[in-house]
């Protein structure tokens, strides 16, 4: 038995395709846990550990309950429980909530992109959890895990619905935790800040970050690994999220319940 002891524990990992949810599962297979992929690419994603007996991968879209709904029906009839959830798909597209120089422009804050980032970023962590948690009420525990952000705590100049919604999940982390701990399922969230670059840092995201911050690309990029934002000055390994997350659904986090770890390097501002 290793230290973790997560071996045949059966994980959902919703966004697995790509970036964190990707390294999270990598570090779940070589744990000797069972994963399913849930992302939303017609094409299943070459993952390092994946074979025929740990792995399935299942096409979903957070945003649709009934997506959400097939999701965990397929990891049961596959692997016969669902004992981790781990909320991970999101987005971010920067915005300026009024942008003086292009009113109603390109990088100003419209219904559609608030819509968008709220739906995946909120409703989608909702319908995953609630799915999840009926299951893992039946079976008897899980552990739910929420993925947020450093900037949810602070607040994020360009990044407001974005860092909004993961305050929101801040906070559903402590309230489903205060409603679910009495089922023996554990919530927990976790707040990655500048990490190794992800499907999340396009070119598209980083121009108009800099935008709304009045700043070059070149500057934006410069700040990834500046004491004065991060003191460890450096960005963060996508597998020091992925331990972390392994830990947190473990029993050695077993009274770890409805807080939010931050994992930024000492990063507590947007
Ligand atoms: N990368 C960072 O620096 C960073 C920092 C803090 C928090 N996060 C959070 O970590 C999580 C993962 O981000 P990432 O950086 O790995 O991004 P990523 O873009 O590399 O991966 C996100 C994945 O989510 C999937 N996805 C998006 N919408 C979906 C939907 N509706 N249904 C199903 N899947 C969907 C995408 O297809 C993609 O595979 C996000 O919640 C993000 O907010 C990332």
């Amino acid at each position: 038995m290793s230290w973790l002891n997560i071996e045949d524990k059966v994980v959902v990992v919703t966004g697995g395709a790509s970036g964190i949810g990707k390294a999270v599962t990598e570090a779940f297979l070589a744990q000797g846990s069972k994963v399913v992929v849930a992302d939303m690419n017609p094409a299943a994603p070459v993952i390092d550990g994946m074979n025929e007996d740990n792995f399935l991968y299942a096409v979903a879209d957070v945003t649709k309950a009934a997506s959400v709904k097939s999701m965990i029906d397929k990891a049961v009839e596959r692997f016969g429980s669902v004992d981790v959830m781990v909320n991970n798909a999101g987005i971010n597209i920067p915005r300026l909530l009024v942008d003086p120089k292009d009113e109603g422009g390109q990088y100003e804050l419209d219904e559609k992109v608030w819509d968008l980032v709220c739906n995946v970023n909120m409703k989608g962590v909702f319908f995953c959890a609630q799915a999840a948690a009926r299951q893992m009420i039946k079976q008897g525990g899980g552990v739910i895990i929420n993925m947020s952000s450093e900037s949810g705590l602070e607040g994020s100049e360009g990044q407001s619905v974005y860092a909004a919604t993961k305050n929101a999940l801040n906070s559903l982390t402590r309230s489903w935790c205060k409603e679910l701990g009495r089922h023996n399922i554990r919530v927990v969230g976790i707040a990655p800040g500048i990490m190794e670059a992800t499907g999340l840092r396009t070119i598209k995201y980083e121009t108009a970050l800099a935008y709304t911050r009045n700043i070059t690309v070149d500057q934006l990029r410069a700040g990834y690994s500046k004491t004065s934002t991060t003191p460890l000055g450096r960005s963060g390994k996508l597998s020091e999220v992925a331990d972390a997350v392994c830990f947190m659904s473990s029993d050695r986090a077993g009274y770890v319940h409805g807080v939010t770890l931050n994992i930024a390097g000492g990063k507590t501002r947007g």
